[in-house]
């Protein structure tokens, strides 16, 4: 049976540097809200953990396929029925449509109910000649750009967790009362995606379905069972606020062993994956599936070194590598990288985000990311696996269910001046409905081979 490692506590990671956390303003408070989160209960539960933990397995041997999305950054005021279940309902579709013609069973997993807090590049920004601290997640300041909006407060992280405590209990209610019921496949279309082709093309996906459901009835088979009328949604996020992560890392009553309870999954940033550092030190501990980011500007001999660091019973299921290179540069990185993998002999899951490497600033000042770039980087991702004769076994999105305009390109060929009409995000830009059901029938095929 799996163990948590020696010497490692909950705690330990606090003797390592600890990269990206904010700066308390006062470190009582802050420690006086970690105690009272640690008096909470948790947001999920150890049998869950393991349950997807299986499932990623069969998904790192080709048997099962991750679909992890959501906001680059949940915002707290968008913690709203409507727009959990706008976002639910697209990563629904998109599984759906991957698990139909892809042929593959999908692990539907949100970057949602605790995606708050964000790495930045900089401390700082400037805004209209004065100097104030980076927004870095809801959990931690306000995106409002003064300087009393920037200054971080721990009460932030009590409100952090209650609203993904609500997050996850709208997510269980929809998914295991009747919403995700695939007979319902048709009311997951978005309004505005109705009429679009790819609408139309959902539409004619969740005919067959239907059709294939009436034709099981007809014949007599009993289409009142769990598979059919519920779906199973995992939480993730950026495990990047350590002393919060830890205030919910929970000893499972039943065997002993540590999980991190405040999300299903967690990932390390590309920012923090420093080998001594405190967010590697705090995962290697925990028995939850880790996610670890690989960007353009990895070492090679480092990574090796992080895989063994997180693996050290070479588990799978216990650790995808999330590659986010760029559709410019996957050709030059991703086939060394999967080649000093396999000579180690690592079992990893791998998966592609292909929003973080195609980032760019467009003439109107927007940040932003072209669909076709991102589809590049995907079909580049599939290829080189191909080749490698490696699993490509998941992807990355940042997306939402609503209308916006923060990617360009797409079926409506969304242009860089249009970008204005609905940009929302607090943070990175995201796909919006449209946009990801494209992407999904893309994927499909490319899973299909
Ligand atoms: C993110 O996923 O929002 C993010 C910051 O990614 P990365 O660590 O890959 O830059
Ligand atoms: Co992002």
């Amino acid at each position: 049976m799996e163990t948590n490692p020696p010497s490692w506590t909950k705690s330990s990671w606090r003797q390592h540097p600890a990269l990206q956390q904010p700066k308390w303003p006062d470190p009582k408070e802050y420690e006086r809200v970690l105690g009272e989160v640690a008096l909470l209960p948790p947001l999920v539960f150890a049998g869950e953990i393991r349950a997807v933990k299986a499932m990623l397995a069969q998904a790192s041997e080709g048997n099962a396929f991750l679909l992890q999305g959501g906001d680059c950054a949940e915002d707290f005021s968008r913690c709203t029925a409507p727009a959990i279940r706008e976002t639910l309902k697209v990563i629904l579709q998109m599984a759906v449509i991957l698990t139909y013609a892809g042929g593959k069973p999908v692990i539907k997993m949100g970057r949602m109910a605790g995606q708050y807090a964000k790495p930045r590049s900089a401390d700082t920004e400037k805004i209209g000649g004065l100097e104030i601290p980076s927004y870095r997640g809801d959990m931690v300041n306000s995106p409002e750009p003064t300087e009393a909006g920037r200054r971080p407060d721990p009460q932030r992280l009590l409100k952090g967790y209650f609203l993904a405590a609500s997050t996850m209990n709208l997510m269980r209610a929809f998914t295991r009362g009747g919403y995700a019921a695939l007979h319902r496949v048709h009311a997951w279309n978005n309004e505005f995606v109705r009429n679009s082709p790819q609408g139309q093309s959902y539409e004619k996906l969740a005919r067959q379905i239907d059709q294939a459901l009436n034709f099981m009835r007809v014949i007599g088979i009993d289409t009142d069972i769990p598979q059919l009328n519920q779906a199973s949604f995992y939480t993730s996020h950026e495990a990047l606020l350590l002393g919060y992560e830890e205030a919910l890392t929970r000893q499972d009553s039943t065997t002993g062993q540590w999980y991190d309870c405040s999300a299903h999954m967690i990932w390390i940033g590309d920012r923090t994956r420093q080998l001594d550092g405190a967010h590697v030190e705090f995962c290697r501990g925990i028995l939850n599936p880790i996610g670890m980011k690989v960007g353009p500007k990895h070492d090679l001999d480092e990574i090796k070194r992080l895989v063994a660091r997180l693996n050290p019973d070479n588990e799978r299921g216990r650790l995808t590598l999330i590659t986010r290179f760029g559709a410019k540069k996957i050709e030059a990185h991703l086939p060394p990288l999967l080649r000093a993998i396999k000579e180690e002999g690592a079992q990893v899951l791998w998966s592609c985000d292909p929003m973080h490497g195609n980032t760019y600033t467009a003439e109107t000042g927007h940040k932003t990311r072209n669909f076709d770039e991102i589809l590049r980087e995907i079909r580049s991702f599939f290829e080189v696996h191909w080749a490698e004769g490696t699993v490509p076994g998941g992807v990355h999105f940042e997306l939402t269910g609503d209308n916006v305009t923060e990617c360009t390109g797409g079926g409506r060929n969304i242009l860089d001046q249009h970008l204005s009409r609905n940009y929302q995000t607090t943070c990175d830009p995201r796909l919006n409905a449209e946009q990801s059901l494209e992407a999904a029938f893309q994927i499909a095929e490319m899973i299909r081979g």
